[in-house]
């Protein structure tokens, strides 16, 4: 028997049809993202995780850069943050200028304590004190967030909300307002990421998705570098180079096909740790009883 020297923290497996798809970019020269995996793998992604509207990206951190656009954050706005997360959670807010308020988190999710958050926009909003415009909310190692709070205080102060679940594809809340649903598609925009460490990878990449056609439209043309007219060369406002590949998309594309397997290998795995580990004096992952998480950690 061979020693186990390291545990890895999530290995991409590619044995689905990474290659196959790959063969095709390079047999039909479409290597870009004018290639036709891009619009495949956001028509699936989007139908898996059952959002209106899927758009793909260069990265999870673009993503996340141009969903905040979207929700308006930038200079003189306050973007409220979880505080355990990933920094480029905390980057995509600080590239529009608007400032950070960091949200700590509770026990039972690991996730942004959304109860305090909410007392405290209202304790804000009494003194006359300036309130997030935007909450981004992260679903942390693959927990959903508990989010009812936060749709609370969309509904009473109109915070736009962006869920950053860059590390929890196929996650959902089991019961209560959101029952059924999966992460990201809950609140106004959702960002995932297929870095090569993350549940399905596609090298680098990531996906804003939305059930606002007009967003998806916009983020869209954040994403290519705002172009305005049909020459390719005017542009209407400051845009970015955030497409995604087709070589990109074919590896996505061939890991969406994967993802349950995937979420099934995980869930298996965590539930073999709990068993192992269960009279360790360790702290495992929490599993909140209205989620199912992903355990991509
Ligand atoms: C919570 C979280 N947000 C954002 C990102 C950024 O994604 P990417 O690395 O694809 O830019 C990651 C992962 O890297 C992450 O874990």
């Amino acid at each position: 028997m061979t020693a186990v020297s390291r545990i890895v923290l999530s290995e991409p497996m590619l044995g689905g049809n990474e290659l196959t798809y790959l063969r095709e970019c390079v047999e039909s020269n479409f290597v870009s993202s004018a290639g036709p995996f891009v619009g495949q793998f956001e028509t699936e992604f989007a139908k898996k995780s059952g959002a209106r509207q899927a758009v793909a990206c260069s990265s999870g951190t673009a993503a996340l850069h141009v969903a905040m656009r979207l929700a308006g954050a930038g200079p003189g706005k306050l973007v409220a943050v979880s505080s355990f997360t990933f920094i480029a959670s905390a980057n995509a807010v600080s590239y529009t200028g608007a400032d950070i308020l960091l949200v700590d988190s509770e026990p039972c999710t690991w996730n942004m304590d959304t109860e305090r958050l909410y007392d405290d926009v209202v304790r804000r909003a009494r003194l006359g004190r300036r309130i997030p415009s935007v909450v981004e909310v992260v679903h942390v190692l693959g927990h959903p967030a508990d989010i009812e709070p936060i749709l609370e205080l969309r509904q009473r102060f109109g915070i736009r909300i962006v869920e950053d679940a860059a590390e929890a594809h196929g996650a959902r809340w089991s019961s209560g307002a959101v029952g059924g649903r999966q992460v990201g598609t809950v609140g106004d925009l959702g960002c995932f990421s297929f870095n090569g460490n993350k549940l399905i990878t596609s090298g680098s990449g990531g996906m804003v998705v939305s059930n606002d056609h007009a967003a998806a439209l916009r983020a869209r043309h954040l994403v290519n570098q705002a172009k305005s007219g049909d020459d390719g060369y005017e542009h209407d406002e400051v845009g970015y180079n955030y497409r995604m590949s087709n070589i990109a998309a074919a590896v996505g594309l061939a890991q969406l096909e994967q993802l349950d397997t995937f979420l099934i290998r995980k869930r298996d795995m965590a539930e073999r740790y709990g068993r192992l580990l269960a009279s360790a004096p360790v702290t495992r992952p929490p599993h909140a009883e209205w989620a199912v998480p992903s355990y991509w950690l």
